[in-house]
């Protein structure tokens, strides 16, 4: 039997398509592709699989996250400026009853009063921001932890 409990779906929103064209001091001048490497090499140093889903369209990350049970075992979640309004988007990671990390890359804590408020708030582990790619390694560590050893 292969036991599959390990694949981690990571989940960008919008505008992350062009990440390497926002504000370096903000974002790091990194690219998706870029970002996505590094995470799928933290991610198989921890025994996990991660598979990776990028949409500037709502509704699509809605239905990503309906089909998620069927893909994935825990979620990272970046949805971008979503994260501060979609109330759709929250509702859809709640049916999704997966183990979920919400990630910023910025430090939206001390940013625009309005990035502050998340709408995953009670629906996630925890919530990193601020510490750019590496809080994503942090985000798999703890999924790591939660899924149990997988070397
Ligand atoms: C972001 C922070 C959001 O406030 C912003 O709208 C983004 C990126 C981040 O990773 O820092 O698009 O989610």
């Amino acid at each position: 039997m292969t036991i599959t409990s390990n694949r981690v779906a990571v989940l960008h929103g919008v505008n992350f398509d062009i990440l390497e064209r926002r504000d370096p001091a903000v974002y790091g001048g990194l690219s998706l592709g870029e970002l996505e490497q590094r995470i799928s090499a933290w991610a198989r140093e921890l025994g996990l699989e991660a598979i990776f889903f990028q949409t500037n369209h709502e509704g699509e990350f809605v239905e990503f996250l309906h089909r998620l049970p069927d893909l994935a075992d825990s979620a990272i979640v970046n949805a971008g400026a979503w994260s501060h309004y979609s109330r759709a988007i929250a509702d859809a990671l709640d049916v999704a009853r997966l183990p979920a990390v919400e990630v910023h890359l910025s430090d939206v804590e001390n940013r625009d009063d309005w990035r502050r408020q998340s709408v995953f708030d009670g629906l996630v582990a925890a919530k990193i921001s601020g510490k750019g790619p590496d809080g994503y390694r942090e985000a798999l560590e703890l999924l790591a932890r939660e899924l149990g050893p997988h070397t």
